[in-house]
């Protein structure tokens, strides 16, 4: 499949160009699109591994946005739990990806793979339009586009075993010591995602940051929930199924070392529960107010 350059365009505007448009105060973004914050304060959360960011949206994912969403996109309100079942039409197994950025890897894989549901979430709009208008250019029933934060998403929205597969591929870096706490692979997180991932389930990370690929391959294999898929418990090689990414590319033109990992859940053992999301979370009202959010 080419996904190169593939918009969904809107006949009216100019291709690539970015939409500017006077909105009346309190009038939403996309009326019938994604919402600019879904979760609310209620689920807040003090440590984010996402940095929130103004993004320009040009005219061919605004009208992907549009048309689309009521169909294949959903916001991550954490206000109800998801039937994955009745989401995707059928009980094929589902793989979340969380932070697909434009997107061009998961609508790729997602056509590669037609028998796995792709749950894709991220906080990014223009990708969010980006992979919606490539999933209706290449008649992808198989992904479902998420707006908002995975975690919440993970701890809020989703039922234990939910998940069939999880793919994080170059997820923010974070290279600053003061910033390594938004990392998202980190013990509490590999927590959420192991209760939520059903045994024989697969996590699938990469990265271009060395130091990030070593703390990822040190949680993960001090995770009592997940074994390595690599008999030598180390970094495996890039499998053929996941294409190259948009920062992939990016990565390896500074001369970046990509390091891929997949890890298995292994058959349940209790998971602590109550660190679920921890070091990402302001699970409690005192938390969000201590940090002035
Ligand atoms: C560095 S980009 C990588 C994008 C894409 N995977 C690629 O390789 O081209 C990381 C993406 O993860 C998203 N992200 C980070 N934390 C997230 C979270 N908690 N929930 C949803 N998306 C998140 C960011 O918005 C960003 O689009």
């Amino acid at each position: 499949m080419s996904t190169a350059g593939a918009h969904t365009q809107h006949p009216e505007h100019t291709p690539g160009a970015s939409v500017r448009r006077t909105r009346e105060k309190g009038e939403p973004r996309f009326p019938d699109g994604p919402k600019a914050d879904p979760a609310g304060s209620h689920f807040e959360r003090r440590i984010r591994s996402f940095q929130p960011r103004r993004s320009r949206v040009t005219a061919g994912q605004e009208e992907a946005l549009q048309r689309l969403w009521p169909r294949w996109g959903f916001d991550v309100d954490g206000r109800q739990r998801l039937d994955l079942a009745e989401f995707f039409g059928n009980d094929r197994p589902v793989v979340l990806e969380i932070g697909f950025g434009m997107g061009e890897a998961t609508a790729r894989m997602a056509a590669a793979d037609p028998g796995t549901n792709i749950l894709a979430v991220d906080v990014h709009t223009p990708g969010q339009g980006h992979l919606l208008g490539l999933a209706d250019q290449h008649g992808l029933d198989n992904v479902r586009v998420g707006n908002g934060d995975a975690i919440i998403l993970l701890r809020e929205m989703l039922t234990p075993d939910a998940l069939g597969g999880l793919r994080v591929y170059f997820p923010d870096p974070w290279p600053k010591k003061r910033h390594h706490k938004r990392r998202l692979i980190q013990p509490a997180f590999l927590d959420l995602a192991a209760a939520r991932l059903a045994p024989g389930a697969t996590v699938h990370c990469a990265t271009d940051w060395e130091p990030y690929a070593q703390q990822m391959l040190e949680v993960l294999t001090a995770h009592p929930g997940f074994e390595n898929t690599v008999a030598d418990g180390g970094f495996t090689p890039r499998p053929q199924f996941r294409p190259l990414t948009r920062f992939e590319g990016q990565g390896l033109d500074k001369g970046h070392v990509v390091n891929d990992l997949i890890f298995r859940r292994v058959p349940h053992a209790d998971q602590p529960a109550d660190r679920a999301g921890g070091d990402h979370g302001a699970d409690r009202p005192e938390d969000r107010d201590a940090a002035g959010t």
